[in-house]
């Protein structure tokens, strides 16, 4: 019997290993895609029973983030760090993103929708593995160092809310993502580490896209169901998000992935800078 997309999906999310899981997460992609291209058999959506943890490795050790240590960017220890940071918030977008396939399949959404995130999934796969070659040629690995133990904590406090899901996943975390990575490249150019930047270059190049999606179907709901998106942006953000957007915000790339000022700005403890 073929697998449903959803089964696929808590396939990945119940693989602890990261390179399994990644690897499983490729395989799926490409499944879906040929499924689609009309190149294999219909894969048909389903539904499945995604866990409300997914499976992740014994290591690393997960601590609060108050307890991570601080991190020299100007040291090779500090730049590992760094690295290590990036390799787990990867791991947690590969499961972030089966996690909305599996768990919202009665909500309607088009196939596009399922194109959309398993495409992200499969790229956030391919960020993991770049991040973790970065750090094995370092001489570390991903595990080898303590990471945030509250990066699962979005999706939990929206498992029954798939606007406030999209509101705070793609729309805040991985946009606060496009404004931090091209101070995370300037970091590695001055550390002279090419591999590190054509690495971070490609996620930051991939991660527009996932942003656009977040506000491409937070909009397709909101206008399905004739709600005004931006109050109910706010709103979302506020009850899901415990704190305020932090700027300077990468203004650019936001409009690119479909994010305006008026979304984001009303949510910062500042105001926005004149000019
Ligand atoms: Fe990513
Ligand atoms: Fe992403």
């Amino acid at each position: 019997m073929t697998q449903t997309l959803a089964e696929m999906a808590v396939e990945v999310l119940t693989t602890a290993d990261g390179r399994e899981k990644t690897a499983l997460a490729h395989r799926h992609a490409a499944a879906w895609r040929a499924s689609r291209s009309g190149e294999a058999p219909e894969i048909p959506v389903g539904q499945a029973s995604p866990p409300l943890r997914p499976s992740r490795p014994e290591k690393p050790e997960l601590l609060d983030p108050r307890d991570v240590p601080r991190r020299r960017p100007g040291s090779l220890k500090g730049q590992i760090a760094i690295l290590h940071a990036v390799a787990h918030i990867e791991l947690n977008a590969v499961d972030l993103h089966w996690d909305i396939v599996a768990r919202f399949t009665d909500v309607g959404f088009p196939p596009g929708f399922y194109d959309d995130w398993v495409q992200s999934a499969d790229e956030e796969a391919k960020h993991f593995n770049l991040v973790c070659d970065c750090l094995e040629r370092l001489g570390s690995h991903y595990g080898a160092l303590p990471a945030h133990a509250g990066m699962w904590r979005a999706a939990e406090d929206t498992v029954d809310d798939i606007l406030g899901r999209l509101a705070v996943v793609p729309m805040v975390l991985e946009a606060r993502g496009l404004d931090v990575t091209p101070g995370m490249i300037e970091i590695f150019r001055k550390a002279d580490l090419p591999d590190v930047i054509a690495a971070l270059e490609t996620i930051y190049a991939e991660e527009v896209h996932h942003v656009a999606y977040g506000s491409k179907w937070f909009h397709w709901l909101c206008g399905r169901d004739g709600l005004d998106p931006k109050p109910i942006f706010h709103n979302l953000v506020q009850r899901y998000f415990h704190a305020s957007l932090k700027p300077p915000f990468n203004e650019e790339k936001r409009a690119e992935a479909g994010l305006p000022p008026d979304f984001y700005w009303p949510l910062a403890a500042e105001t926005p800078p004149k000019g």
